[in-house]
């Protein structure tokens, strides 16, 4: 029978954690034979990290799967854990949020008054007519209202549904209209590279097609002038004169917290239905043990936009619920220069980083020298999500933001898992770079092939669930037959992920894409992953996409579009020159059946707004235009072609 999906890296290097990180880990080994030993024992101990109002009657009810129940007779509320509990205990002067806006103004907010502020949304909701059960959509910018207004909604039992503020009017109007929301809470703008964006005007925009919106609540964020209408209410007059004092009701285990949509490749959105107690069980040991967070002298810091998921679990309810001091910020990483991180790392002494390989990439483009000019030595545990981080990237991250011995944790999961699923655990794993390693102790994943069956170590397949986990979504909005369709009907009684993988000869997982992606090159399905990671593990590469492109002889070819690193001369024959060493250097890492047919060298990629490579959009460029066998930087084509494809890709919402 012929492999389901090749196994073409092989990667050797290990780090152990260091002895001093490994002794005072919060989490360790044991962990995993706990779990495996009784699974719902194991995750009803996580739940007493929780306070609840009232305590389950049973752990899962599995009786009905797909739709599983967490915790079933349980109550709690949500912003009473991540809030009331912390100052209850005293410690309502420590610091829940640096906030550091981008024009360089910052606030800095306590949890007694990020409570005080949430009380008072939760007393102003309430009286525009919000009651628990109803939706309530969320627009801002990164600031400490985006947390608060999610925190008043989970207070009173209102259903939060964020869009991200770089989504067009249509893709808000799309939503708003989806959840039947009542309310938006929105800003004037935010600031992005410099200048304030609008987002109220988008909002009336959007508003205008949305007839169950009834009131629109507008932060003041950058003092630019905006239209009014009936329905619009300034939050400082409405919510901050609101009194502070408000009693938090329980809610059953079940009751729904937030929805989110994930933009699918081309059909409608998914509303990603996520309720309270399992999701707040799962983010919040998850946070304490992939990040081994100390909450008495860890500063942590999530670079993700509240407006995905892991804004959603990382920034707030997983470090809120566990009492942690974070940074938060409002912009662009290069705004006003490319050392802005690391001059925030620097200035607050973060000591947990978390992002994404796509930024990681990024900074190792723009140069060595911006991190080296800041002092990032508080850093101690480094985290990577959102995309496969290749092994060289997963280097450059250890060795120029973590001082080579900070543990890196290359964390897997989606919208649809709620919390981290496969990840190292920082005390414990000996991490390959590149590699996610194992399922999480209470979660079972594994690698299969068309049939369903488990793969070897060695052999690649189709990333799977197969047991229920706490934060799994409950269903998709309004639509439970697309939930079945989606993640449950590829494989009898198994979780879809929809995401190739492979087990090595150890049995540690390796990320190698969405299954969409792979690529069929006679007769072989090679990942773009283990491609592009052979591209970036060359010197004068700092970022590389792959595409499988229609090719009459091998059906389809693998097409590379490749940035240089920001020293590499690629001026004429230099260029061509380095293009030949790249197919090269390919055919040698993997072996010549992943030899790139093409590689162009390009200045930038096109990306979703959460980061993500579009690679479809590559596809096009690599099929549908007649391009020379050699096209370096300074042939313009690709660049315009890519830019094209970004324009109309971005104005039908991805
Ligand atoms: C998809 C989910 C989870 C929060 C951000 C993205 C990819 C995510 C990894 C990783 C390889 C990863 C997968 C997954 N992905 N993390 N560590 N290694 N791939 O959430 O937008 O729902 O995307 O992101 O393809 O299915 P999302």
């Amino acid at each position: 029978m012929s492999e389901t999906l090749a196994n073409l890296l092989q990667e050797n290097r290990r780090f152990e954690p260091p002895a001093a990180l490994a002794d005072a880990a919060n989490v360790k080994a044991d962990a995993y034979e706990e779990a495996s030993a009784d699974r719902l024992a194991f995750w009803a101990k996580q739940a007493q990290r929780l306070d609840w109002a009232r305590e389950w009657d049973q752990v899962l009810d599995w009786s009905n799967p797909p739709f599983a129940k967490w915790f079933v007779g349980g109550e709690l509320n949500v912003a009473y854990n991540c809030l009331d509990r912390h100052v209850a205990a005293g410690k309502g002067d420590k610091v829940a949020i640096h906030w550091e806006g981008e024009p360089g103004d910052t606030r800095t907010l306590t949890y007694a008054d990020l409570h005080a502020l949430t009380c008072q949304a939760a007393n102003a909701l309430t009286e525009l007519g919000v009651r628990a059960g109803d939706r309530v959509a969320i627009y801002l910018p990164m600031i400490p209202e985006a947390a608060v207004a999610m925190l008043a909604c989970a207070r009173i039992g209102a259903t939060h549904s964020v869009v991200f503020g770089g989504f067009s009017a249509d893709a808000l109007s799309g939503r708003i209209q989806d959840a039947s929301a009542k309310v938006v809470i929105t800003a004037d703008g935010g600031y992005r590279r410099g200048k304030p964006s609008g987002l109220k005007t988008i909002v009336d925009e959007a508003v205008a097609q949305c007839p169950t919106i009834e009131h629109v609540l507008v932060v003041r964020r950058t003092g630019q002038d905006v239209a009014w209408g009936e329905r619009d209410l300034w939050w400082h007059e409405t919510v901050e004169t609101a009194s502070t004092e408000h009693e938090a009701q329980p809610f059953d285990a079940e009751h729904p917290l937030f929805i989110l949509y994930t933009s699918g490749t081309t059909a409608k959105p998914k509303g990603i239905l996520h309720t309270t107690g399992g999701y707040l069980t799962q983010a919040s040991y998850t946070h304490h043990a992939v990040f081994d967070l100390k909450p008495e002298t860890d500063v942590y810091w999530c670079t993700a936009d509240i407006g995905w998921v892991t804004g959603h679990s990382y920034i707030v309810y997983g470090p809120l619920s566990n009492g942690a001091t974070q940074v938060m910020y409002e912009g662009t990483p290069d705004t006003p220069h490319k050392g802005r991180f690391w001059d925030i790392v620097d200035k607050y002494g973060v000591t947990i980083l978390y992002t994404a390989p796509t930024l990681i990439r990024t900074m190792m483009k723009w140069g060595d020298e911006f991190p080296a000019a800041a002092n990032l030595s508080s850093l101690r545990v480094l985290g990577s999500v959102g995309e496969p981080i290749n092994p060289e990237a997963w280097m450059w991250y250890r060795k120029n933001i973590g001082h080579d011995n900070t543990p890196v944790v290359d964390t897997w999961w989606q919208t649809e898992t709620g919390a981290i699923m496969i990840s190292p655990l920082p005390g414990v794993t000996a991490a390959k770079p590149g590699s996610a390693m194992r399922p999480l102790p209470g979660i079972s994943a594994d690698v299969v092939d068309d049939e369903g069956n488990s793969v070897p170590n060695g052999g690649g397949g189709f990333l799977v669930l197969r047991e229920p986990w706490p934060s799994m979504l409950r269903t998709i909005w309004g639509d439970d037959q697309r939930f079945v369709d989606t993640y449950w009907s590829r494989f009898q009684g198994m979780y879809f992920a929809g995401d190739g993988a492979k087990k090595d000869d150890d049995g540690d997982l390796w990320l190698l894409g969405r299954v969409d992606d792979v690529m069929l090159v006679s007769g072989h399905n090679i990942s773009t992953t283990e491609v592009e990671s052979a591209l970036v593990s060359h010197p004068s590469v700092a970022e590389a996409a792959v595409v499988g492109a229609t090719d009459p002889t091998t059906g389809q070819a693998i097409v590379a579009f490749t940035i240089p690193r920001g020293s590499v001369d690629t001026e004429g024959e230099a260029g061509e020159a380095l293009i030949k060493e790249l197919r090269d250097h390919v055919a040698k890492t993997l072996g010549p059946i992943a030899k790139p047919r093409q590689i162009m060298l390009v200045a930038e990629l096109p990306k979703t707004r959460s980061g993500k490579i579009m690679r479809r959009l590559l596809r096009d460029v690599a099929e549908h235009r007649s391009l020379g066998d050699v096209t370096t930087l300074q042939d313009s084509t690709v660049m315009d072609l890519i830019s094209d494809g970004m324009k109309s890709a971005k104005s039908d919402d991805e």
